[in-house]
This record gives structure tokens, C-alpha cells and sequence, in this order.
């Protein structure tokens, strides 16, 4: 079941050219579905359009399996969300913050303690919300979106501008969101590094258009997939031909040999027979591209 899930979802901004063509966003209930697109890429516009905050001109958004369209209110209802930076009043307290929203939601005065506790910002008192920190902004932003104990986390790149600690305090806290309270979150970046670590599902959008969706398992798949074996020995041409006994494929055989990586056996194989041969071999690795590399051809295309 997919908790939010978008059909064929276009949108232009008058005057410009499509911002989205044809999105099929699918977000997997349990799932931390990591969005993930250079700027200007259509994130924001998609979760916008996810979220009800801009009118749908061309496709369908299903939040809990039921149109957007049909079921507003009911589904909105159990979506937090932080969209570009939270909306916070600077003069006020976290609790402070937190109480005008708990009236909006109408939850329990309870729950303000409990969130505060959450993002791990009880201790922070009179201190008003302009003296945070960036980082403590964005938990505070984080602690709003959680009050009404929503069912799914909608995160338009909270870890934009953070430090280093910063983005590692946001990371732990979403895990630990969705593993103890089952919460799904849908987190966008421009960075894979800052959440590769976080996501269970990935999709990558470039020029409005989704180009990869999938597990993370299924992208570093591609990883494997693209990986070469390096060979390199005092005798290429003999090596060459060995490679060619063992019905290896050669990619390139000047100087350095490159292949698709073998079975192990077949590595094992090629290295008894280039012994046995008296071959010296100086190099035989494994090269992997990063996944950062496989993003960037992605994004590319
Ligand atoms: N309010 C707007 N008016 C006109 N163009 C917009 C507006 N918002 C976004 N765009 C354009 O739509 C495209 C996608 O933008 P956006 O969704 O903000 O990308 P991202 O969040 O991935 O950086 C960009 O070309 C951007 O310039
Ligand atoms: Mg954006």
C-alpha cells in the first residue's frame, strides 16, 4: 500500500516551461522515501502538489490510497509537513510556538511536552526561537509538524544548511520516528550523501521528470551492475588471451584489462591460470563507481 502516490502529475507555472511531466511518485507505507533532485529539478512543486498547497492542473494525487480530490480533509489530517523552512514566530518560546498550534490542531497540552521531548528541545525554556540555532529551528519545525500525530512526515529538504552534527541529529531523529512510532516520512535533498544513510526508498527527479524510483537496495543494485575488474600484469596480450579461454568478457584489453566483474570462481580461475602461466600480475580490483557517480549519470541522462 502506498501512503502518498501521485498519477501522471504535470504542472506548468504560466510562464514557464513544464515544471513536472508526467511524475508517478510512489511512496510506500513504513517507507523513509528519500526525494532526491538538483535545484530546480520539480521537488518542491511535487510536494506542494502532494500536500493540496497548489492547484492540480494535469494528473492525480492519492494520499492513503484515496484521492486527494475526494477525501481532503480526512487525509490532510494525518500528513505533518515542513515545506523550505518551517514557519516559526521568532519571538516566541518553543512551547510558546508549539501552543498556538496545539489550539489550531486541538490536541492535548500534554502532547506539547511530548514533542518538545521528541526533537529533544525541553530543555531549551525562555529562550525565544530567534536565538536558536539553524538546526534547533529545524526540530522545532519538526516538533510543529508532529503535534497531531500524523501518520506520514512530508520533509522538503530539512537538512538544508546544517552542519555536519546538524544533519546527523535530523537523521538519527527521523529513524527513530519511523522505527519506534511506525511514522512514514517523505524527506526530499539535493545531496545523496546527507540521506543514503536514512532512506529505505529512492526516487530521483531531474528537469521535472522521475528518471529513478526504487529501494535503495535496487540503486546500489545498479552499483554492482557497473562494476569493473581491473587487471593488469607483465604480459597483456597472453593474459588477454587466457581471459578469452575462460570465455571472459573483455571491455578493453590495451594496456590495463577491463571486464565485467566475473563470478568469483571465474576470478579464481583467472588467477590460477595466469600463476600457472607465469604471468606476474601487478593489479586485479574491483572497481565500483559510487553511488553519488551512479546519481549524477542519473540526473544526466
Ligand atoms: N512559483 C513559481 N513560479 C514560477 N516558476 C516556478 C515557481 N515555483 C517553481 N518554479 C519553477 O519550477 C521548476 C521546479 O522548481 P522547484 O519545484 O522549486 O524545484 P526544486 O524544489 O527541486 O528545487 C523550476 O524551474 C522553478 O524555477
Ligand atoms: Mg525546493
Amino acid at each position: 500500500m502506498y501512503c502518498a502516490e501521485t498519477r501522471q502529475l504535470s504542472h506548468s507555472f504560466s510562464s514557464h516551461a513544464d515544471a513536472l511531466k508526467s511524475v508517478n511518485l510512489q511512496v510506500p507505507g513504513g517507507s523513509i522515501y528519500g526525494f532526491l533532485g538538483p535545484n530546480g529539478a520539480g521537488k518542491t512543486t511535487t510536494l506542494r502538489l502532494l500536500l493540496g498547497l497548489l492547484k492540480i492542473k494535469e494528473g492525480e494525487v492519492l494520499l492513503f490510497n484515496k484521492p486527494l480530490r475526494k477525501q481532503r480533509l480526512q487525509s490532510l489530517a494525518k500528513i505533518g509537513s515542513m515545506i523550505e523552512s518551517p514557519s516559526i514566530y521568532s519571538h516566541l518560546t518553543a512551547t510558546e510556538n508549539l501552543a498556538i498550534y496545539r489550539e489550531l490542531y486541538q490536541c492535548s497540552g500534554q502532547r506539547i511536552g511530548e514533542v518538545l521531548s521528541l526533537v529533544g528541545l525541553s530543555e531549551t525554556g525562555k529562550k525565544k526561537a530567534g536565538q536558536f540555532s539553524l538546526g534547533m529551528k529545524q526540530r522545532l519545525g519538526l516538533a510543529i509538524a508532529l503535534l497531531h500525530q500524523p501518520a506520514l512526515l512530508v520533509l522538503d529538504e530539512p537538512t538544508n544548511g546544517l552542519d555536519p552534527n546538524g544533519i546527523i541529529e535530523i537523521r538519527d531523529l527521523l529513524k527513530k520516528l519511523n522505527e519506534e512510532q511506525g511514522i512514514s516520512i517523505i524527506i526530499s535533498s539535493h545531496l545523496l550523501s546527507e540521506i543514503e544513510k536514512l532512506v529505505t526508498h529512492v526516487g530521483i527527479i531531474s528537469k521535472g521528470k522521475m528518471v529513478f524510483q526504487g529501494t535503495l537496495n535496487e540503486l546500489t543494485g545498479k552499483q554492482q551492475q557497473s562494476s569493473k575488474l581491473i587487471l593488469e600484469t607483465d604480459d597483456p596480450g597472453r593474459s588477454l588471451e587466457i581471459c578469452r579461454q575462460l570465455e571472459l568478457n573483455v571491455i578493453s584489453g590495451n594496456g590495463k584489462i577491463t571486464l565485467p566483474v566475473p563470478s568469483r570462481e571465474k576470478i579464481a580461475a583467472l588467477n590460477r591460470e595466469l600463476v600457472n602461466s607465469n604471468i606476474s600480475v601487478f593489479e586485479m580490483s574491483v572497481i565500483k563507481k559510487d553511488l553519488e557517480t551512479i546519481f549524477m549519470e542519473l540526473i544526466n541522462q
